[in-house]
């Protein structure tokens, strides 16, 4: 690999190793999805063996999506739009090499312990104490060299891509403490210092944001810096962006306890966050919408550019997600489809139509500017790539509504006697074929992911740009 000419003025050796990352913990990440999607087809691919038992194999595959791909993705995005919008270097070339090596040996401790079987039961912070202590240090210190970057900016305003990213690394760093104080009895096993009904709500509160905050705020900066770069305009409406930052900050962090709907937690407490869930919508679609709108007058550049089009219809299925998420937090819909692979379908439309379309769009427009690169090294690549992930992200949806649906049909359905119409095994075998569909959908989405990798590879392999001009080409590829 020929290493790439530093640009003068910013730090790019951290971006460029978050990039890398990014894409290698997506590869290991949808492996392991791809690994419990077949396990769920053919349940002996557990080999009898504890540690690849999907009860392990679940929050591995979870850790992996969300803190080695989403969470580097973020590292990368963040560290590069922030030095481009303040015209200054990051803050510490030492501390954000120590954000870069800490983040990865957390994704480590996860691959580690979690297949062990050490775990503190909490859905998306499995990670035991001292690994807890040891993600929250590099967190602080990701936080340090963010906002301290930003003081030193040499632009008047802070433009509003950094708020976001702002909003996710304060509140990201208040939901991780909180939920994690607990009395440790060995360096990994802990007990939580909350129990009962508050356990469940300050983990529901951490669990909500954590989508909120970790697969949300930080992508809508993702959206607002690199959507107006790619298409080569400003942003829709500014006054928008910072009525949208507002309103879904406020609101996001009241909807937790539609998690626990029909739980012990008080009536009130579910009522609050289903009504605060059907408000969010409003912000959730100003943001899609100024996206979506930057694009006027330049909508003919969709036919000849498959990295807009990435980007474009990450928004539709952010869109998407942002109207059904509110639809289930209403009692009613969630005595349906709650436990169903109904929720499964709506966190992938989020996680691969939104957070994982998005990282796509963005890294592919700065793997060229960082590596100092003409452009990716095949755009038929990147458009194969967008064609596998959006069949992908199609199938395994559109496989999870019918299954949930049916599921939750199944459940509820009572004879006249009052006794239960089908067991659990007859709809778990009704689930069969759209647990199939589900995993073909996952080897389209994975193989285009392996693309990705593969047309990463051969433009770090193709020649280096002898003069780099700030990186400001609009169209890579
Ligand atoms: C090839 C792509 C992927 C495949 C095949 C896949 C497959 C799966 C499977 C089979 C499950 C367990 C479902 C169940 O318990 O019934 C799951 C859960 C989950 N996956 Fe993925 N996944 C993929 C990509 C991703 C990505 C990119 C993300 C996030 C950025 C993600 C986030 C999650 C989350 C948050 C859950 C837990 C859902 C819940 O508890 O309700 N997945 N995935
Ligand atoms: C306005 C926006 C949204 C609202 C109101 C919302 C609402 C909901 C509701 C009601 C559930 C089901 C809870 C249950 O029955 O247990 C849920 C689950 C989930 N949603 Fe959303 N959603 C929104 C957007 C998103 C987005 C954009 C993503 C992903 C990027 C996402 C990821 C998830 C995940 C991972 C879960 C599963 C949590 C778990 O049980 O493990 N949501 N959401």
């Amino acid at each position: 690999m020929q290493s790439a000419a530093p640009h003068p003025a910013y730090n790019y050796k951290v971006v460029r190793q978050f990039t890398l990352m990014t894409l290698f913990w997506g590869v290991v990440g949808m492996c392991t999805g791809v690994l419990i999607a077949a396990q769920l087809v053919w349940p002996e691919l557990n080999f009898d063996t504890p540690w690849l038992s999907f009860g392990r194999l679940r929050p591995l595959h979870t850790n992996l999506v969300v803190f080695g791909f989403a969470g580097s993705a973020q590292f990368a995005a963040s560290y590069y739009a922030v030095q481009r919008t303040c015209q200054t270097r990051l803050f510490s070339d030492k501390l954000a090499a120590f954000t870069f090596w800490g983040w990865q040996a957390t994704i480590l401790i996860m691959l580690v312990t979690l297949p062990m079987g050490l775990t503190t039961t909490k859905e998306y912070a499995e990670i035991e104490f001292t690994g807890a202590v040891w993600m929250a240090i590099v967190w602080v210190a990701y936080g340090i060299v963010f906002f301290t970057t930003l003081t030193q900016r040499k632009t008047r305003h802070i433009y509003v891509g950094n708020w976001f990213f702002g909003a996710f690394i304060l509140v990201i760093a208040m939901l991780h403490i909180v939920n994690h104080l607990s009395v440790p009895v060995s360096w990994f096993k802990s007990y939580s210092i909350y129990s009962g009904a508050t356990d469940a709500m300050v983990q529901w509160w951490y669990g909500h944001n954590a989508v909120g905050f970790f697969l949300t705020t930080g992508f809508l900066g993702m959206m607002y810096y690199f959507v107006p770069k790619q298409v080569n305009r400003p942003v829709y409406s500014y006054r928008l962006s910072i009525v949208h930052f507002w309103a879904l900050i406020t609101l996001y962090i009241w909807a937790g306890p539609h998690h626990l709907h029909y739980t012990a937690l008080p009536d009130w407490a579910q009522s609050l966050g289903m009504v605060m869930s059907i408000i969010l919508l409003a912000p959730s679609w100003g943001g899609m919408v100024n996206g979506m709108m930057t694009l006027s007058g330049a909508w003919h550049l969709l036919r000849t550019d498959p990295i807009l089009r990435f980007l474009v219809v990450s928004l539709a299925f952010y869109g998407m997600s942002t109207f059904e998420g509110p639809m289930m937090a209403i009692k009613t819909v969630n005595a349906l489809s709650h436990y169903t692979d109904w929720t499964i379908g709506h966190v992938h439309a989020g996680a691969l139509g939104w957070v994982a379309m998005i990282t796509f769009g963005s890294l592919y427009h700065l793997i060229p500017k960082v590596f100092a690169r003409d452009g990716m090294y095949s755009t038929g690549m990147i458009n194969a790539h967008f064609w596998l992930a959006t069949i992908g992200t199609v199938l395994y949806i559109a496989s999870m509504w019918v299954n949930g649906i049916t599921q939750g049909l199944m459940w509820r359905a009572v004879n006249e006697d009052g006794t239960l119409t089908y067991s659990f095994v007859e709809a778990l075998e009704a689930s069969h074929p759209g647990f199939v569909v589900r995993l073909v959908g996952g080897l389209c989405f994975l193989a285009g992911m392996l693309l990705m990798a593969l047309n990463t590879w051969l433009t770090l392999r193709s020649k280096v740009k002898v003069t780099q001009h700030s990186g400001e080409v609009a169209h890579a590829g």
